[in-house]
């Protein structure tokens, strides 16, 4: 990747954006395979506390890293398996979290009815909407996809069924607040919302909650390859505070009214 001398110098020149924490190469920053393959800027590991938007959920947030392009559809595969309410292609896929937007990239690639990835901080909703424009550019996105930068707990659902996507965006204060979101915006609307969660820190929330069902728990494993690559990339951190394993801790759930 050719650097600009500004961003590698911390981006203090007029004009230059400082980058986050996490993306200069002296923070250990590596490029995924799936960036080098695609063209994209998906890689990166941002603590959340280096995540500071203004909203009052900033300190609530975990982290940004892009799942694991092989964890991700294999998720997809279980929840298609699932016997979901209507077809694929008539549901909204809902990234919350998007961060740079690999899962809307990815499932862009499906045929859902339109792709959404939510993103509380401008800066990375700034990079997934470019990633968006190079993916349709190169032909991969086969479905409309949009990016909008927000708060997931306050994301307005469209009509009809919709799957929505975490994976270890926040921590219990905001899993709350947006299921107690749905539990209004969605009443009378059985099994039109599907929920995928990779690394489900708050699965007790969701146990918690009345009105899902929860269709799976367990491991998914990484391919070989996302396997190596994250674990080079969480090696080669700063702080060394994130784990790498090869397989994330995963749940499917569906709302029944
Ligand atoms: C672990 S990353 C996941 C990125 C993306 N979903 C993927 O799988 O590649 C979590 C993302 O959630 C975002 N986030 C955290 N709290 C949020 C909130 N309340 N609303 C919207 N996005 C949030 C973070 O800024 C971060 O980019």
């Amino acid at each position: 990747m050719k650097v600009d001398t500004k961003e590698k110098n911390g981006g203090t020149a007029k004009g230059a954006r400082r980058l986050l924490p996490g993306l200069a190469v002296g923070d250990g920053f590596t490029r995924h395979p799936f960036d080098l393959e695609f063209g994209v800027r998906t890689s990166g590991l941002i603590a959340g506390r280096h995540l500071k938007s203004g909203h009052r959920h900033d300190r609530h947030n975990t982290a940004y890293y892009g799942v694991a392009p092989s964890v991700f559809q294999a998720m997809v595969v279980r929840w298609r398996r699932s016997r979901p309410v209507a077809p694929i292609d008539e549901f909204t896929f809902v990234d919350l979290g998007a961060g740079m937007g690999r899962a809307v990239l990815l499932a862009s690639e499906m045929p859902f009815k339109a792709v959404v990835g939510v993103e509380l901080h401008p800066a990375l909703a700034r990079i997934a909407r470019k990633n968006a424009a190079a993916w349709r550019a190169a032909g991969r996105a086969l479905v409309p996809m949009r990016i909008v930068c927000g708060d997931a707990a306050e994301f307005r659902w469209p009509e009809g069924p919709c799957v929505a996507f975490l994976f270890n965006p926040f921590r219990a204060m905001v899993m709350r607040r947006l299921l107690k979101g749905w539990s209004k915006c969605l009443a009378g609307r059985a099994g039109e919302l599907d929920l995928l969660y990779v690394n489900n820190e708050q699965e007790r929330v969701l146990e918690r909650q009345a009105g899902f069902e929860r269709l799976f728990l367990g491991e998914v494993r990484r391919s070989r390859a996302d396997a190596i690559a994250d674990h080079r990339i969480l090696a080669n951190q700063a702080d060394g505070e994130y784990a790498s394993s090869s397989w994330e801790d995963c749940s499917i759930w569906r709302w029944g009214g």
